[in-house]
């Protein structure tokens, strides 16, 4: 785990109140691993807590970080311009298992929201280390989307929105019916990242879709590298950290409250 201080290299505002932050981290950049993800502290001393922020993309010794304004910390990120140092420690968390979709035909990614960004990676890598194995991103909005075009290069990509804007209406789980009843039978494994109840929906396919699925959970945090006990997540084995155990657990051992 590193903890450094990293300049940004830049500030892009993708949607209102959604922030790309691009981060010269050549240590964190050469380690950190699809699904794991970073602690970004304030300079604000009365904001102690970090804020988790999973890993969008890394190009060379840049890390992609994409983030929304949700809070008083978030807000102070999001007026940071390029130039400006900031404290960061990572890699944290244990990421997706790629290695679990070795024997796949094919790998699910599915994000929701703010679970959208990791998923770049995740196509990324996989397309690096699995070249064999095909991917398909399913993507949900509430309306426009706003990042779907980044994932092209790595993987096939089907939206899904509230409002029909990105050509298909429904959860990404109604996308993922859709898919399936003309796509061929095949070897499938699932990962996602996005809110509860999405992954809730998507758990409850797990056995009539036949599909071996990972959750990347999104959980309130202290510390965010185990000491605190602070974001808890039940599963068959007992409470779990997100932060340390997580944020990937196995779909079937999640238990959504
Ligand atoms: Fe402290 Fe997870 S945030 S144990």
């Amino acid at each position: 785990m590193i903890q450094k201080e990293y300049e940004i290299l830049r500030q892009t505002l993708l949607a209102e109140g959604i922030y790309q932050m691009d981060i010269k981290a050549p240590e964190i950049a050469q380690r950190i691993r699809p699904g794991q993800f970073v602690n970004l502290y304030s300079k604000d001393a009365s904001r102690l807590l970090p804020r988790p922020i999973s890993v969008h993309n890394v190009y060379g010794d840049e890390l992609s970080l994409i983030y929304a304004v949700v809070g008083k910390g978030t807000e102070e990120f999001s007026r940071y311009n390029a130039g400006e140092k900031l404290r960061i420690v990572g890699p944290l968390g244990n990421g997706f298992p790629l290695e679990a979709a070795e024997n796949a035909d094919e790998v699910l990614l599915v994000g929701g929201g703010l679970g959208i960004p990791p998923m770049l990676f995740t196509a990324k890598q996989l397309q690096e280390e699995l070249a064999s194995v095909l991917v398909t991103t399913i993507l949900g909005f509430r309306s426009m989307p706003w990042i779907s075009d980044a994932f092209v290069p790595y993987s096939r990509v089907l939206c899904a929105s509230d409002d029909g804007a990105c050509g298909f209406q429904g959860t990404v789980v109604d996308r993922i019916k859709d898919y399936l009843s003309s796509a061929p039978a095949a070897k499938r494994i699932l990962f996602a990242c996005g809110p509860i109840p999405m992954m809730k929906a998507l758990q409850a396919h797990q056995e009539d879709w036949n599909m071996e699925m990972w959750f990347s959970l999104e959980e309130r945090m202290g510390c965010g590298y185990g000491a605190c006990y602070g974001c808890p997540a039940r599963t068959v084995q007992g409470l779990k950290r997100v932060c340390k155990d997580g944020p990937v657990f196995r779909g079937k051992d999640v238990i959504f409250s």
